[in-house]
């Protein structure tokens, strides 16, 4: 049995949990700082890691107490490496490595992307994991930095088909929701707003899906494009005198936006399903949550595919998947030293850690 202690700070929220054997997820604390961002309208990093600073220590106090054990009782501690922001990331890095040297507990360094998808495996999803029949597994990771799809062997090696091009799904729900002046973070905000609204009111772009009769570039099949359709909403409001913009103009924009964004993410998904022959999709990060995105997903993925939806509370940024993840670090002794730097970017995935 062994128990991980799971720290992130990649972005906005300060996290920290307990996982006992990379699935039970025992305490999972979370503290977001959406108020303290919502005033900027997205998110400042020199702000975030200020936050995070005073936020970790008692972050970490809440997860050691609901899960019911003292730092005696961690067998190491798995902090987000990266990528995210460098100065939040900093500080939860600096503030792991003290608790693993105060402590003399194993260092474990997580990759923040691949956590996400490991989000899909905590707790109900376990089983899938080791069920060899799941691969090839198709991993859709979308969230306010990302939108990528990843290809996982049952052996663990792993190829990127795609990614953004541009701006990442959940940026441009953020950036449609600040341009049509509803506030931050725009995600949850559109998804609101959007309900009871007409999708067919509004015809949105669909970038790189080969919609408008433009031939795809074959280094684009698996690509994602949203700054197009940001770009279109901005012209449609422009477009719509403002006595016009109604709560009825509002609802059928956001219904119609989200829609266009919904559409891309399950077309291009199911395209590369059926071309890698995958017998699993998994789809994580903090737009998983979006209702219309897993009700789309459930609606039309094959039946023969596995669908995992990542349960809503380990989509947006935690610790739980941070910990889950590091368990199998933990598993295969693979621990950093106290030199261990973040990295903002994402490095190339040609294997995954959990398998
Ligand atoms: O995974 P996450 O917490 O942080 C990153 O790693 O980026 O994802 C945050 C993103 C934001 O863009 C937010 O607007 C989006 O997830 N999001 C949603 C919903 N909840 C969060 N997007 C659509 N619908 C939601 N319900
Ligand atoms: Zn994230």
């Amino acid at each position: 049995m062994s128990l991980i202690l799971g720290i992130e700070s990649s972005c906005d929220e300060t996290a920290a949990s307990v996982v006992l054997d990379g699935c039970k997820v025992l305490s999972n604390a979370v503290a977001s700082q959406i108020a303290k961002h919502a005033a900027h309208g997205g998110v400042v990093p020199e702000l975030a890691a200020r936050e995070h600073l005073t936020a970790l220590e008692p972050v970490l106090q809440e997860a050691l107490s609901v899960a019911d054990v003292t730092m005696k009782d961690i067998d190491a501690v798995a902090v987000t490496q990266g990528p995210g922001l460098m100065p939040a990331l900093l500080v939860g890095l600096n503030f792991a490595k003290g608790l693993a040297l105060g402590n003399r507990k194993p260092l474990i360094g997580v990759n923040h992307f691949l956590a996400h998808i490991y989000a899909a495996f905590l707790e109900s999803g376990n089983n899938v994991l080791t069920d060899p029949g799941a691969y090839p597994l198709l991993a859709l990771v979308v969230s306010g930095g990302h939108t990528s799809l990843l290809l996982i062997d049952k052996d663990g090696n792993a190829r990127q088909l795609g990614c953004t091009i541009d701006d990442a799904a959940g940026e441009a729900l953020d950036k449609a929701s600040k341009l049509l002046g509803l506030g931050y973070p725009g995600g949850p905000i559109i998804q609101r707003t959007a309900e009871g609204g007409d999708i067919r009111k509004f015809n949105f772009p669909r970038p790189l899906t080969g919609a408008a009769g433009k031939p795809l570039a074959p280094e684009n099949l698996y690509n994602f494009s949203f700054s197009g359709i940001k770009t279109a909403l901005l012209y449609h409001v422009r477009n719509t005198p403002e006595m016009d913009r109604t709560p009825e103009w509002l609802r059928d924009t956001a219904a119609s936006y989200q829609e266009a964004v919904v559409d891309v993410l399950v077309r291009k998904t199911l395209s590369a399903a059926k071309a890698f022959g995958v017998r699993s999709i998994v789809v994580s990060g903090g737009v998983a949550c979006n209702s219309a995105l897993r009700e789309r997903f459930t609606e039309c993925v094959p039946k023969h595919i596995g669908l995992h939806l990542t349960e809503r509370k380990f989509c947006t940024d935690n610790a739980a998947m941070v910990a889950g993840c590091g368990y199998h670090y933990f598993k295969k002794e693979l621990f950093a030293g106290a030199d261990m730097d973040s990295f903002a970017r994402l490095p190339q995935i040609t294997k995954v850690p959990f398998l």
